[in-house]
């Protein structure tokens, strides 16, 4: 455990800094994680996680954590991110991440799919604190010390009464740093947060705990610390939208315009078609910030309705004044 290393931000994390990316399914993916993280550097954006990886009956293969991992690069530490409910097979899994030099393990219980749920997995697990526990404590025993192990919550099920028994739970369970998003699973992604239950947690436990939900502007990473005393903050959809959200600086719409465009570019390196990339530069227009390169909703809508991928790129490279090579 490098907890001796005096030059971490938090002893006993890996982290760079104290403002965080969400691991985002189907979004945060290797090439997403790597355009944001050379944009920006280490001292703002301290760290993320892969996508959730699913752990049914056996331990997941190292290829298939490689390929949640993709390319390493010097920086920001990018932990893993697992979700199952059989214990054997999450411990197994952890220690191939060890042995893969995974720098730390997040474990989600926060998941509100169906697939998840059924199994017992992700948000499924808020309803038994003492499951939870029992789920981190496995982790924790498997990579014995090796690296930190991590969880990540939705305030509760289908309420937030219980949120200090489940932070409890985590905290007796050995996880190094708790994450609560302040949703519930049944609130799902609904508009506005609580963000008093992340108060709430981190008054009853010792462990840091890092606050997310709704941190969609750059001052909110510092509003939030106020707000509720967590030690980390962590952005999810926000850096969609903006993913300079954390060093806060302004960004032409010609550097908008090429993060937007680099993306396509390296989903495409990465085999996808151009519709396939369009696709996923959709899902970020759908979050991107209004005011320079999207100027005002009915652009955001006429990109939205473009089905002819080639020209939603061209049409974002023009709205950039960038040249597409
Ligand atoms: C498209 C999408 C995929 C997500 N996938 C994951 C995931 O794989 N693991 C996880 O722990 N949370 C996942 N989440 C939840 C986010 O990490 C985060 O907790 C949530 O979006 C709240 O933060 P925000 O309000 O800043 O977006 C996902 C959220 C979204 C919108």
């Amino acid at each position: 455990m490098p907890s001796l290393d005096s030059s971490l931000i938090y002893p006993g994390l890996p982290f760079t800094s104290r403002d965080l990316l969400a691991p985002m399914e189907g979004v945060t993916d290797p090439v997403f994680r790597s355009l944001v993280l050379a944009r920006q550097s280490p001292e703002v954006l301290g760290g993320t996680y892969t996508e959730f990886l699913r752990v049914l009956d056996r331990p997941r293969q190292p290829i298939e954590i490689e390929r949640m991992l993709g390319p390493r690069s010097p920086g920001a530490p990018v932990g893993l991110q697992l979700m199952g409910a059989d214990l054997g097979a999450l411990g197994g899994s952890a220690r191939i991440a060890v042995e893969l030099g995974v720098p730390l393990i997040d474990l989600n219980f926060g998941c509100p799919a169906k697939g998840a749920l059924r199994g017992c997995a992700g948000a499924a697990q808020l309803k038994d604190p003492a499951g939870l526990e029992r789920v981190v404590a496995s982790v924790v025993s498997a990579v014995d010390g090796a690296i930190p192990v991590t969880a990540k919550i939705r305030a509760g099920y289908d309420h937030a009464d219980d949120v200090e028994d489940l932070a409890r739970a985590a905290e007796s369970g050995g996880a190094a740093m708790l994450t609560v998003h302040a949703r519930t699973r049944s609130e799902g992604y609904s508009p506005g947060v609580d963000w008093s239950r992340i108060a709430r947690a981190v008054s009853s436990v010792a462990i840091p705990v890092c606050g997310n939900g709704d941190v969609n502007t750059h001052a909110k990473l510092q509003t939030i610390r106020d707000e509720t005393g967590c030690a980390f903050a962590m952005v999810g959809r926000g850096a969609l939208g903006n993913p300079w959200i954390f060093s806060g600086e302004t960004v032409s719409a010609a550097e908008q315009a090429r993060f937007l465009s680099d993306y396509a570019d390296a989903m495409r390196h990465e085999g996808a078609e151009i519709l396939g990339a369009a696709a996923r530069v959709k899902q970020l227009v759908k979050h991107w910030m209004l005011g320079t390169l999207i100027p005002d909703e009915s652009t955001r809508l006429e990109l939205m309705r473009e089905k002819d991928g080639a020209a939603l790129l061209t049409r974002i490279a023009d709205l950039g004044e960038v040249v597409r090579g």
